[in-house]
């Protein structure tokens, strides 16, 4: 049985991934669990599984959740805070994966690694940042990073007993979001239009980012360090239908491609069982109910989101890490209602060409730099 512990919990890939586990139970035992703020989700899973630890970053919600497990003669230990976040991270498991949103992320996995257990990642934003200083403690402890997104799951089973150097390019695929075919202005579009996706129901801040297709320009960094490949070897295909989830092309110029329907429990379910592939009963893929599969090249000029993030990542130190920092405030302040949709590819490319990249950036250099963007970013509203 693995003990496995799930940071962002309550998020929707934490959701999920309690749906892939209350269905494998004989494998898994959840031993730790975390949060920012929702202390009633939180409440009821501490009440299914029993975690041994809980963290939540609000410390006020710390002090209410002690008590109240302490009046349900709960034996979770509460922890707050991000070292609350870091020691649920080191804590005594075999796998941890992480779900949790934004660069928040990134002290913690760091931590997990340095413990030896090994990644089932979701949180996509800590890789963007700092994917080269990840991957080089991956390694230095022996640790798998597993790929949760479903996009370099793909790769992931694709690559499968291939060798790096056979890749000649890798396809990452994408929904093209709400606005793929979106024919009227792009400053028009309202917060209930971006979060309205056609093919997958995810959080708030990756729903918008699948809006502005940041989101494939952040996933195209994560390959890039995930399987050690150029970022001019990533191409990235509009593919509405969602079906083939990305595909990789070898040197032969054989091209292999996974394929589901879009469900995220089949990432997650392969990146907990790795390497063994397990039964599900998720809907089975019949290619002649899907009408039609359609590839696209993607628009770069009505989406300057992936635009700039391709460049930050070619550009590669610091500037992956400006870009990241300044598209979660300018998410956050849409979200809010306090920017238009396009101004967050502005104020992405405004934070960004202030920016005087470092070349090989310390952890310490990256959470600065992360902090200083966030800063300037903020101040563009
Ligand atoms: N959703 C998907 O289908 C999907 C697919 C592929 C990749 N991903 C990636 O997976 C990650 C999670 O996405 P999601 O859609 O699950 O997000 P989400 O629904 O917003 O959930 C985020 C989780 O992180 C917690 N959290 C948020 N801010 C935090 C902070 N500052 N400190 C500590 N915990 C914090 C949230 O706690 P509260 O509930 O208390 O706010 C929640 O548990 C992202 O990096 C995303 O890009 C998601």
């Amino acid at each position: 049985m693995k003990r496995i512990t799930i940071l962002g919990s309550t998020g929707s890939i934490g959701r999920q991934t309690f749906k892939v586990i209350r269905k494998l139970k004989k494998d898994f035992k959840v031993v730790g669990l975390s949060a920012n703020s929702n202390l009633p989700k939180l409440k009821s899973q501490i009440k299914e599984f029993h975690p041994e630890i809980a963290a939540i970053l609000s410390k006020d919600a710390g002090i209410e959740l002690k008590d109240w497990c302490r009046k349900n003669k709960l034996k979770t230990r509460v922890t707050d805070g991000l070292e609350g976040l870091v020691e649920l991270s080191k804590y005594n498991s075999d796998i941890l994966l992480s779900a949790v949103v934004g660069s928040v992320g990134l002290e913690p996995l760091i931590s997990a690694i340095r413990t030896g257990k090994d990644i089932a990642l979701a949180n996509k934003e800590s890789l963007v940042i700092a994917g080269k200083l990840i991957m080089a403690e991956a390694r230095k402890h022996d640790v798998k990073i597993l790929p949760v997104d479903s996009e370099h799951s793909a790769i992931f089973q694709c690559l499968k007993d291939e060798g790096l150097k056979k890749i000649k390019r890798i396809i990452l695929t994408a929904s093209g979001g709400p606005f793929y075919n979106y024919n009227r202005k792009h400053s028009t579009i309202n917060v209930t239009q971006a979060l309205d996706h056609p093919t997958w129901k995810m959080g708030p801040k990756i729903t918008i980012d699948s809006a502005t297709l940041m989101n494939k320009g952040l996933e195209a960094i994560e390959a890039h360090h995930l399987f050690n490949v150029p970022m001019d070897k990533i191409d990235i295909v509009i593919h509405p239908q969602s079906i083939v989830h990305s595909m990789v092309e070898f040197v032969d110029g054989s091209t292999l491609a996974q394929m589901s329907h879009p469900n995220m429990e089949l990432p997650i379910q392969y990146a907990l069982t790795y390497p063994q592939r397990y039964v599900s009963n998720l809907k089975k893929l019949n290619l002649t109910d899907v009408e039609k599969l359609e590839f696209y090249k993607p628009d770069f000029n009505k989406f300057r989101c992936l635009k700039l993030a391709l460049e930050a990542g070619r550009a590669g130190g610091t500037m992956p890490v400006v870009m990241n920092a300044a598209n979660e405030i300018a998410v956050g302040l849409f979200l809010n209602k306090k920017i238009k949709f396009t101004k967050i590819a502005s104020i992405i490319d405004k934070v960004m060409s202030k920016h005087r990249s470092i070349k090989n950036p310390t952890l310490k250099q990256i959470l600065q730099v992360d902090m200083q963007a966030k800063k300037d970013a903020g101040l563009l509203c």
